[in-house]
């Protein structure tokens, strides 16, 4: 469940009763001061702690039974939700960050599918950590060869379209604007497609 809670901060919780189990929100969206359950009525704050929970004996410490918490970030109206029980550091790009990403890029590809990611020479894109699923080829791009990289060209479109000639008050404002302008172009697939297109890579509609 993702929601604002009373003081205007974004929290995830888990969907998941700590009496028994029950799934607490059976709505897609919606509105609520608290989360109740609808098995036996257990209630939760918004921000997850536990309120009522009838028959609980006093004994048990009800502190401890607040809602599994969600790692949430918000970014440029975006909201990145992690799973994961330990979530990597939101900012930092690396060997660890690819990995996932890898792990999920391989399993969104249909069964029949393999693919080729053109993989330029980070760091991170070529430590002896890099896991590599079956399903995925890398091939590398030769060192200082930025022509061939399509990603470049986000970086001038972004360049000339979003960040010349402008002042920014702050850093904060100039990650917003960044974060913002990222936001959208990774939004459009049409865009990025259009922007990167390099000739040596054939596209399929
Ligand atoms: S399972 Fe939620 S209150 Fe019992």
């Amino acid at each position: 469940m993702i929601l604002r809670d009373e003081a205007g901060e974004i929290r995830a919780h888990h969907n998941v009763c700590r009496h028994r189990g029950s799934r607490i929100c059976l709505d897609e969206q919606g509105h609520a001061k608290r989360l109740v359950c609808p098995c036996h009525n257990w209630a939760y704050e918004l921000n997850g702690s536990l309120c009522a929970a009838r028959h609980l004996p006093e004994s048990v410490d009800q502190t401890s039974l607040g809602l599994h918490p969600v790692a949430v970030r918000v970014v440029a109206g975006l909201i990145f939700v992690c799973l994961a029980n330990d979530p990597p550091e939101f900012a930092v790009l690396n060997t660890a960050i690819i990995n996932q990403f890898l792990d999920q890029f391989s399993r969104a590809l249909a069964p029949d599918v393999h693919a080729t990611l053109i993989w330029d020479g980070a760091g991170f894109h070529r430590s002896h950590d890099l896991k590599l699923p079956a399903n995925v080829s890398l091939i590398p791009l030769p060192p200082h060869s930025p022509e061939l990289n399509g990603l470049e060209n986000l970086w001038h479109d972004l360049r000339s379209h979003c960040w010349s000639n402008r002042t920014d008050r702050d850093d904060d404002e100039l990650f917003d604007v960044a974060s913002d302008s990222w936001c959208r172009y990774g939004l459009d697939a049409d865009l990025i497609k259009s922007v990167c297109a390099k000739n040596y890579i054939p596209t399929r509609s």
